[in-house]
């Protein structure tokens, strides 16, 4: 009876083992999602990062860029390609990237004074009254559509600019055009209304497009 026992508790043991084996199947390394950071660029990355393209683009990068080089990438990817980040973000995220992706470590002297500076710069809850425009872009997807410099499926925010800037009331008449919408002002596809904005965000949002 013991030994039945015994046999019985060994075959359940060479079970799990059988078991605990089986799981440990090697997965693919997932590039698709941004590596998780305690530094305040991977919030801004989450954020911000993912509009356009997935985060394999930043697996793909050298892996010895340092934090220079990353934040130079990131500078490229505001000005050429219009991602909605601003100088400090671009500091950021090139901080968080180095440190994830590249040589940069997070005790850095330079990686650990800009993580200071951010909490510094976080507003206190309650007093950013201010509309927030890159907010408003991501949120709403504008930037599927639209770059500042580059047509995308609708005009670049530059030649929107150019078309209307010197036209009295140009900014009501964009913020009321961007809430509702539209097709053939710019070409045969079409604007989605945007009517869940208020009218203040239209108008800040139309006024952003104008100073590109
Ligand atoms: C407005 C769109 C947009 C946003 C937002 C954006 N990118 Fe890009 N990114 C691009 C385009 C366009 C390319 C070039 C694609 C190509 O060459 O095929 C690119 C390429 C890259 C590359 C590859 C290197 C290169 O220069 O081609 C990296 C790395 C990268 N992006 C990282 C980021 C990070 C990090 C963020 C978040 C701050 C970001 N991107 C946000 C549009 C964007
Ligand atoms: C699904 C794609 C798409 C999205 C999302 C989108 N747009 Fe557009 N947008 C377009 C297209 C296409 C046009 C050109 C429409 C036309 O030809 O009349 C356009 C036109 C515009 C214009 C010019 C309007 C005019 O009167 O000439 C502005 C400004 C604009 N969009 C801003 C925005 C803003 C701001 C957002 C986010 C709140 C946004 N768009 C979201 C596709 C889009």
């Amino acid at each position: 009876m013991k030994r039945a026992l015994t046999s019985v508790l060994m075959l359940a043991a060479s079970l799990v083992t059988a078991v605990a084996t089986a799981r440990e199947i090697t997965l693919p390394a997932d590039t698709s999602t941004l590596r998780v950071s305690e530094l305040p660029g991977y919030a801004i990355a989450r954020h911000k990062c993912g509009i356009c393209h997935s985060a394999d683009y930043i697996s793909y990068q050298a892996p010895a860029m340092n934090q220079a080089q990353w934040t130079a990438e990131m500078l490229k990817m505001q000005h050429s390609y219009g991602a909605p980040i601003d100088e400090d973000e671009t500091r950021l995220i090139g901080a968080y990237l180095a440190v994830s992706y590249g040589s940069a470590d997070k005790d850095d002297a330079s990686v650990v004074a800009l993580s200071a500076l951010a909490q510094k710069a976080e507003p206190a809850p309650g007093e950013a009254g201010e509309i927030d425009v890159q907010a408003l872009l991501v949120s709403n997807t504008c930037l599927a559509c639209h770059a500042i410099e580059n047509k995308v499926v609708g005009p670049s925010f530059r030649e929107v600019a150019a078309r209307y800037r010197s036209e009295a009331h140009a900014s009501s008449r964009l913020a009321e055009s961007i809430r509702a919408g539209g097709t053939g002002k710019w070409g045969p596809a079409a604007m989605p209304p945007m009517s869940a904005l208020t009218a203040a965000q239209a108008q800040a949002l139309a006024q952003f497009v104008l100073a590109q």
